[in-house]
């Protein structure tokens, strides 16, 4: 009695989650460019001052006249908005992150003025 019935829940169970995947997976196929995408929050204008006293010492950017040259020309570098948080907050190899220095408003400030700035910029999460 006890093994039907459990059987029977673990069947139910086995249903519920089959079907929310038939239901889901065609769905997020469909529309991938709302899986990915990033939408750009941030303020640009503040983003360009931010961008000026912490990142300039070490990168170009013409949009905001600095000629670091520690790192990358961001010039020439693929500026995706989501990947630009994540470069800010954590940093790499020879970068800083910033999650201490900064709240999150403001890296995504710097995160869409660079987005907004670059030959790359325009979509959400390109490059
Ligand atoms: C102390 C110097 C330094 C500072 C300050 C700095 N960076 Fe960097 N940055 C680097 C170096 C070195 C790299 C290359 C290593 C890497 O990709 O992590 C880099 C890489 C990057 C990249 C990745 C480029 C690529 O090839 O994909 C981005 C974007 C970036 N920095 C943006 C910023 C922004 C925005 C700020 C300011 C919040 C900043 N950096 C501050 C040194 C710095």
């Amino acid at each position: 009695m006890v093994r039907a019935r459990s059987a029977s829940v673990l069947f139910a169970i086995f249903t519920v989650v089959a079907a929310a995947f038939t239901a889901g997976v065609p769905a997020a196929l469909s529309h991938p460019a709302a899986v990915t995408t990033t939408p750009i929050r941030g303020d640009v204008k503040a983003g360009k001052q931010l961008f000026v006293a912490a990142c300039g010492g070490c990168h170009i950017l013409k949009a905001a006249k600095t000629l670091g040259k520690r790192g990358p020309n961001l010039d020439q570098e693929p500026s995706a908005y989501a990947a630009l948080i994540t470069q800010i907050t954590y940093g790499g190899e020879g970068m800083p992150g910033f999650a201490k220095a900064f709240k999150p408003a403001y890296i995504r400030d710097i995160a869409a003025f660079v987005a907004r700035s670059t030959p790359y910029s325009g979509g959400g999460d390109r490059g």
